[in-house]
């Protein structure tokens, strides 16, 4: 996610466990020959797209570029804002940076560096201009150049009117190993909160402060996922994933930090099971938010302790699902839990303390490379990695030095705090300096970075939507943020004087901007200035769109914007893979509508519904889109196309 789930867009916010089963071996030689077959199967691990830096490019500011940043590089090419453009209304439509690509064929050809990025300038048609009289034209925002008006029409199109073409039309430059998944956490689908030895953790503590979370919902109960994991299984099966992001909760595994709990391990024991059987993948989260609740009365992220608490259990879960588990992520979006959870208290532990969120922040990152170290040394051949919240920082005005740093300081705070130490070994120079006021002498202790950018196999990205800033303020906007009354703070120690604007763009629910063209972008940074020197491979492990669904009378959910967005955003990470960046697999956020933190269940996320009342499970029209789509880049159909 970006800051949209704070309101930190807004204006006025800127103030040795033993194993569990038998038969574990011959599973795990089953996982691992499957693993052998997809790595096999992934033909993009040669890294062929060149580094380029913005000195080599002629950047007219070579001594700043690094601060400013590729996106401010881009938008200083094109001579003004590539936002919204210096004079606006004299515009036939909203100007969008969009990834230019040379066929790779004529790259090789010319014998020139082979796919590397342009960008270009071009003009969001208005509506009228479509060619077709398409009445969802103005909302999808998709067809910013011919080739994306190509997409925009190639998509089936349902009820409202709007053709639709079938097949995997947009996705086609993905490789068939291609792996298509699914993300979930524990605290947002289990349920089951005080079941088999689970205990608080600091979300459930959250969720009881009044005020927190909206209409006061909780995780009690949830998607019930604890007793239908089995169903829920099948219907990935139905769906086709090759793989499921789930995580494992912490208080269930280790209630209290205390003793393992057979109980709560014996349940992703069974789902790990159902998984193979089913033969999805399990890709396994550490960490998605669930800190036990007496950690944080012993000083949470904050105290450098909890960081080797973490790395206990992570031992302790790997010794019990290692057998058959090869994807292990550490973390997910320390980010999140670091500044909205220490700072902006926004989310648990609700804590509005930046020098504590920095803290945490650090001790995440050493939380994650404990673990790294620890489970590389129990088992080499593991695939492990970690997953970031990130995005594409644009200035609003690419002429305006002041705007040029906005982007500079919140692609630091967001990006750059947690990629350099992970990738590089060091923090930013010129983050720690923007944070020095907040940044506890003596929290960086030595080898803390060694261990911490210990070599990683994959990055996940999460990524939801764009951030256009300034220093010029912001129009006044809807409400971003989950109205709660509890009231909180900016996640960001060091934004102050900077506004975050709203562009043209459709957006979701959350009221978040639906921008594909920032993935290709952010993937092909990625790629470029961290992961591909590493030979780190890029897996997108969250992305998604929570809209108002409807159930029609038939009992069907018709979401064709979440549809749209599904599609526009693979073929934004096709244009990536197209491109040469080394990204290997994308999940949808989210498999269930579910539990949506401090928007309670609000807002839905699903390519599944989930009838609360009920817990019936439906389809959407994106899970069968979804299923659709998969299936015609496993086949080698869209490729064909
Ligand atoms: C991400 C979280 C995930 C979900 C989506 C919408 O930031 O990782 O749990 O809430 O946003």
């Amino acid at each position: 996610m970006g800051v949209g789930r704070t309101g930190a867009a807004r204006p006025d916010d800127v103030a040795a466990q033993p194993r569990l089963r038998a038969g574990g071996a011959r599973q795990r030689r089953a996982a691992l020959a499957h693993h052998r077959r997809r790595d096999a199967a992934e033909p993009h691990g040669d890294h062929r797209l060149e580094l380029r830096r913005h000195r080599d490019r002629g950047d007219p500011h070579p001594d700043d570029a690094r601060l400013r940043g590729r996106d401010a590089h881009h938008a200083l090419e094109l001579g003004h804002d590539p936002v919204l453009g210096a004079e606006p209304e004299r515009l036939p439509g909203p100007l969008v940076v969009v990834p230019a690509r040379r066929p790779v064929h004529r790259a090789r050809r010319n014998g020139a560096r082979a796919r590397q990025l342009r960008h270009r300038r071009v003009r969001e048609p208005a509506p009228a201009q479509c060619g077709q009289a398409c009445p969802r034209a103005a909302q999808e925002g998709l067809h910013a150049d011919r080739r994306d008006r190509r997409r925009h029409h190639g998509i089936r199109r349902d009820r409202d009117g709007c053709r639709r073409r079938r097949g995997g039309e947009g996705v086609s430059a993905l490789p068939s190993g291609f792996l298509f998944g699914a993300a979930t956490a524990a605290f947002q689908i289990e349920g089951a909160a005080h079941e088999g030895g689970r205990t608080d953790s600091v979300w459930d503590a959250f969720c009881r402060v009044p005020g927190a979370v909206i209409a006061g919902d909780d995780g009690e109960v949830a998607c019930d996922h604890y007793h239908r994991y089995r169903d829920d299984v099948a219907t990935m099966k139905e769906l086709g994933l090759g793989a499921y992001r789930f995580s494992t909760a912490w208080p269930r595994i280790r209630p209290g930090h205390g003793p393992v709990n057979p109980e709560g391990i014996g349940f992703y024991d069974r789902l790990v099971d159902e998984l193979l059987g089913a033969g999805i993948e399990p890709w396994l989260t550490l960490y998605h938010w669930d800190l036990p609740q007496e950690l944080e009365e012993r000083g949470g992220w904050a105290s450098r302790d909890t960081a080797f608490r973490f790395a206990e259990y992570a031992v302790d879960v790997h010794a019990a699902l290692g057998d058959r588990v090869t994807r292990w992520t550490t973390l997910n979006e320390p980010w999140c839990a670091a500044f909205l959870g220490y700072a902006a208290g926004a989310h648990a532990p609700g804590r509005q303390e930046p020098a504590a969120a920095v803290a945490a922040g650090h001790h995440l990152l050493l939380g994650h490379g404990l673990v790294v170290e620890a489970l590389r040394a129990a088992d080499p051949t593991l695939s492990l990695g970690i997953t970031l919240n990130l995005t594409v920082v644009d200035p609003v005005d690419a002429g305006d030095p002041g705007d040029l740093d906005a982007v500079r300081r919140i692609d630091g705070q967001i990006n750059r705090f947690f990629l350099d130490p992970l990738l590089r070994g060091e923090y930013p120079a010129d983050v720690r300096e923007d944070l020095a006021a907040v940044w506890a002498e003596g929290l960086v202790q030595e080898g803390d970075l060694a261990t911490i950018s210990t070599p990683i196999d994959f990055l996940g990205v999460n990524y939801y939507h764009g951030e256009a800033v300034s220093l010029q303020p912001a129009a006044p906007r809807e409400a971003l943020e989950a109205p709660t009354d509890r009231p909180t703070s900016t996640p960001f120690p060091a934004a102050d004087g900077i506004f975050f604007h709203s562009r043209e763009l459709p957006r979701t629910a959350m009221d978040w901007e639906v921008q594909p063209e920032g993935l290709t972008r952010l993937l092909t940074r990625l790629h470029e200035e961290y992961t591909a020197p590493r030979g780190t491979a890029l897996y997108v492990t969250e992305n998604g769109a929570a809209y108002d669904d409807e159930v029609a009378p038939d009992g069907s959910v018709q979401d064709a914007d979440r549809v749209a967005f599904l599609e526009a955003h693979l073929a934004a990470v096709a244009d990536a893979v197209e491109a040469g960046v080394d990204v290997r697999g994308y999940f949808y956020w989210s498999l269930l509508d579910n539990f949506e933190w401090a928007w309670g269940y609000a807002k839905r996320f699903g390519i599944v519904r989930v009838d609360y009342a009920t817990q019936e499970r439906t389809i959407k029209a994106s899970g069968r889109r979804y299923a659709e789509l998969i299936e015609s880049v496993r086949s080698g159909l869209a490729a064909k196309r």
